[in-house]
């Protein structure tokens, strides 16, 4: 029988503050699904946060906190799903310092991802090396562990592209097939807007609804959502479509025929806004509520965190070793016949 090659899951956030029900949708739901069945690595990528945050540091070290705790309130199992903290693994760093080598700046600046959060960020003409060169430490993130399948956003797509470049080059160059090419695993669901009705709910566009937020400042947000602008008077008929509350109805309300009856009834007119905002209100808050609890209890206990995650850094280093040892040698690094560096 033909083995199948096993699959390794590598994927993550930045730490740069508390996750949203963008990231739900987006990623953290396939990741609760995936861990069931497939080995899966979760980074916390806290050097990448630094290269447009290096002047904050004490943000990105309370973030990396906040991060796992929504991570573990959502339903990532530790027990299932390995999650590590980037900085604690030097390898990644080690690797990314031979990756560079098979990268031009001129390939990183055309890089979209990175072309459009330099224009973003304001960088102009002066970009922060540590910046342009992120999406190649994020190539040594995912190989470092083997990683062959990556659940991201579609935002993210070429920073598969590109690691699969460099891949392919090491491939190519230095003997042995060690590293292996990954695949990008972009959400079936379409991305849920932010509550201003801007595609991507986002944190820089201050649109976005926390998984942490508390009853009061989540009923204030959606309370403040977009809807029909043309749905002036309540008995006037109201458009559905680009409306957002109807969109987290459809994401997040589980009564699907009271959703559909809704709908109905708002085309036709009779339906004000501010009843159906409760609904959603408590729509979410039912969704969020069980996770709201999770978080208070794992915040109790930050020590009990941080240990989680230094168990999964030190499975993570593991792997991370034997695959440097692999390309050590491959590249005639081995100068000491195998023996593990410290
Ligand atoms: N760049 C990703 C983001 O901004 C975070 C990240 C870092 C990542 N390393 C990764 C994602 C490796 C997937 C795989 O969200």
């Amino acid at each position: 029988m033909v083995q199948k090659k096993e699959i390794v899951i590598l994927t993550g956030d930045r730490p740069t503050g508390s996750l949203h029900l963008g990231h739900y949708v987006g990623s953290l739901l396939n990741r609760i699904q995936l861990q069931e069945k497939y080995k899966q690595f979760i980074i916390i990528a806290d050097a990448q946060a630094l290269t447009d945050n290096w002047e904050h540091p004490e943000k990105i070290r309370k973030n990396v906190l906040e991060v796992a705790l929504d991570y573990l309130a959502v339903g990532i199992d530790p027990d299932k799903s390995t999650i590590f903290i980037q900085s604690m693994i030097p390898q990644i760093a080690e690797l990314t310092v031979f990756y560079l080598n098979l990268v031009t700046v001129s390939r990183l600046k055309r890089n979209p991802t990175v072309k459009t959060e330099i224009q973003q960020r304001g960088f102009g003409e002066v970009v922060p090396a540590g910046f342009l060169v992120y999406p190649v430490s994020q190539a040594a993130d995912i190989t470092v562990v083997k990683g062959n399948l990556v659940p991201i956003g579609e935002d993210q797509l070429p920073m598969i592209e590109q690691t699969n470049e460099i891949v392919r080059a090491f491939n190519r160059i230095y003997p042995g097939d060690v590293l292996v090419e990954a695949e990008a695993l972009i959400p079936k669901v379409p991305r849920l807007p932010g509550i201003d009705g801007k595609a991507k709910m986002s944190k820089t566009l201050n649109n976005a609804i926390f998984l942490n937020d508390s009853i009061d400042i989540l009923a204030d947000k959606v309370m403040s959502m977009y809807t029909d602008p043309g749905h002036i008077r309540v008995e006037d008929p109201g458009k559905v479509e680009g409306n957002v509350v109807f969109t987290y109805f459809d994401v997040f309300d589980p009564d699907e025929k009271e959703v559909a009856w809704l709908k109905e009834h708002y085309r036709r007119g009779g339906l004000g806004d501010v009843t159906l905002k409760q609904r959603l209100i408590e729509v979410l808050n039912t969704f969020l509520e069980p996770i709201r609890e999770r978080r208070k209890q794992l915040a109790k206990d930050p020590a009990y965190v941080m240990k989680l995650l230094s168990e999964g850094t030190e499975k993570t280093q593991v792997v991370a070793e034997q695959t440097m040892q692999e390309v050590r040698k491959a590249m005639s690094l081995d100068y000491y016949n195998g023996r593990e560096r410290r």
